[in-house]
């Protein structure tokens, strides 16, 4: 394949927290030799302009930086939807969840059915109504399905996903209105109960049967958290009994074995809270892994 990298240094969804140094810290970590090895043109488009957040005040308590947000993910989606048209595989790296909405909405543009695999120890189906922080990492599956009455949906142009093509990985904590939205909604969620009873081989077949069938495209977003914080120490919004490093990388083989991806981001790497780089070269490893690294 060949690999578009899209670095999006944007943490205004986070509330300031620093993982606008996120695709430093991943590309650091050898990211382009690792995608390389696994036999893939690199072609590193480098990092979209972010305003830094000192000089900006969050206008909004519900929304906070709202249009900022909005501003960047126009510009990332159009990015990903020239990506995509030129035949390219886009990876975005993130920033935080935010994110997620300017690459979906660029991918919708080039492929209307595409299904979601979501990876993260949260929802971040939250509404401008029912979020308790008002950060917007928090929201972007909830604007992606069309449920969102504010500018954050202005990218989409209209075109949402289809909700029941969504499915979570990984989940468990959601925020009390959240959940019943999501419990009433036609997404798949496999919590990390679902990943213990039946263990992640089978919690990935029964995944990628839903995001692939009758679809035209599969797009990965993995927020790093849904690793647990013993692993993954370097993120903003951690949250105890995650995905091991060995479930967590056997789930992204999985996916570059069935070979369905068309699209993958990296979100919520936080440099700052990191210890030496660790989370970096985790989310770098975890890349490969889906792209079809193997050691032999
Ligand atoms: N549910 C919380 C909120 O809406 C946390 C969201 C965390 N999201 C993330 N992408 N890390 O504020
Ligand atoms: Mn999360
Ligand atoms: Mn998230
Ligand atoms: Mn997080």
């Amino acid at each position: 394949k060949t690999i578009s990298i899209i670095g999006v240094p944007l943490d205004y969804g986070a509330d300031r927290r620093g993982v606008d140094m996120g695709p430093s810290a991943i590309r650091y970590a050898g990211l382009h030799e690792k995608l390389r090895q696994a036999g893939h043109q690199v072609n590193d488009l480098g990092n979209l302009a972010v305003p830094v957040p000192e000089s900006r005040v969050p206008k909004n308590p519900r929304l906070k930086y709202l249009d900022e947000i909005v501003k960047v993910n126009r510009v990332l989606a159009r990015t990903v939807e020239k990506v995509v048209n030129e035949g390219q595989f886009p990876v975005v790296l993130g920033g935080d969840h935010s994110i997620a909405m300017g690459t979906i909405a660029g991918l919708l543009r080039a492929r209307p059915k595409i299904g979601l695999l979501w990876f993260d120890a949260h929802g971040d189906f939250n509404t401008e109504n029912s979020s308790p922080s008002g950060n917007i990492h928090g929201m972007p599956v909830a604007v992606a399905a069309g449920r969102s009455q504010t500018d954050l949906a202005i990218p989409f142009k209209g075109h949402f996903l289809d909700e029941a093509k969504i499915v979570y990985v990984g989940v468990r904590t959601l925020d009390s209105d959240e959940a019943a939205t999501l419990r009433a909604s036609q997404a798949t969620v496999f919590s990390m109960h679902e990943v213990d009873r039946y263990g992640m081989r089978e919690v990935m077949a029964r995944a990628m049967d839903i995001v692939s069938q009758g679809t035209d495209g599969v797009h990965l977003s993995f927020d790093i958290d849904a690793l647990d914080p013993l692993y993954a120490p370097g993120s903003g919004t951690p949250y105890s009994g995650g995905l091991t490093d060995r479930e967590a990388h056997l789930a992204l083989e999985l996916l570059a074995e069935a070979d369905i991806l068309t699209s993958l981001e990296m979100v919520e790497v936080n440099p700052i809270l990191d210890e030496h780089n660790r989370t970096g070269e985790l989310a770098a490893n975890l890349i490969a892994s889906a792209l079809g690294h193997r050691i032999i």
